[in-house]
């Protein structure tokens, strides 16, 4: 059965990245949760999806040069009052560490896609830090690491021979299993407009590939009926519902 991964936890419905985004992906039912990881100055992992703070909240600047104890100064952006469900507990939220967000999951027997952010700047050491931050809070979740960061990869997977490692791909790449056995990789995390360039070998099958960002129902029921092994999307309530249905239509 294909998996139901909330995106940035729910990023369609609550702040993107917040412990309250997960909460409540978790609540949804999901299978999975992907986030996004990034170092501060004083080599903190942080949980933001962008390199910048401005984006999702009040400060201006890049997130390697703040330390951790300023960033956590920092509020939610203005622009999420405008969400439907916004409530005023939200303004509550801050940006978190992994560890923060590793203590959820453990708690919650879900699985993990980590997306280290390393395209804009390689955070040196941060695969290290990231896979021993998982080995020491949530040392029995289920992780895929995924960065579209092929050297960030390579780290993974020379620091942890047995970790699941996800190639991002949002281009088509000629001989994309050539990639998978060279590096080693576990899976791939395409880009949902790729599909078509995915042809099905003896090295590839639609177990082999977690599709993002999924929200349309046109194209929840597609992925679906492909049996692909993961949809991440920003409404994983939308995505349940529509996998409870087809799998009730089918028996
Ligand atoms: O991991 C899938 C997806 O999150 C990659 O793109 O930009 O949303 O991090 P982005
Ligand atoms: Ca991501």
């Amino acid at each position: 059965m294909t998996k139901v991964f909330g995106h940035r936890g729910s990023k369609g419905y609550f702040p993107e990245n917040t412990l309250l985004s997960f909460h409540e992906a978790i609540r949804a039912g999901v299978d999975g949760i992907e986030l996004d990881v990034h170092l501060t100055k004083d080599r903190q992992l942080v949980v933001i999806h962008d390199a910048t703070v401005d984006r999702t909240f009040d400060g201006s600047g890049y997130v390697k040069d703040f330390n951790l104890v300023d960033l956590k100064r920092l509020k939610l952006n203005q622009s999420f009052k405008s969400f439907t469900h916004y409530q005023s507990t939200w303004d509550l939220e801050r940006i978190p560490t992994l560890e923060e967000a590793l203590e959820i999951f453990a708690l919650a027997k879900i699985d993990l896609n980590i997306e280290l952010k390393t395209t804009q700047f390689d955070y040196p050491g941060i695969e290290e830090m990231v896979i021993s931050c998982v080995k020491q809070y949530a040392p029995s979740l289920n992780v895929i690491y995924s960065s579209f960061h092929l050297p960030t990869l390579a780290r993974l997977r020379a620091c942890d021979p047995n970790c699941n490692i996800g190639f991002l791909v949002e281009q088509p790449i000629p001989l994309l299993q050539d990639y998978l056995k060279q590096f080693q990789l576990n899976k791939i995390h395409l880009d949902k407009s790729l599909i078509k360039h995915i042809k099905m070998t003896s090295d590839i099958s639609m177990q082999d590939i977690k599709v993002w960002t999924v929200n349309k129902t046109s194209e929840l029921i597609y992925f679906l009926n492909k049996e692909v092994d993961t949809i991440i999307t920003d409404f994983p309530d939308r995505a349940l519902q529509i996998r409870h249905e087809l799998k009730a239509n089918s028996s």
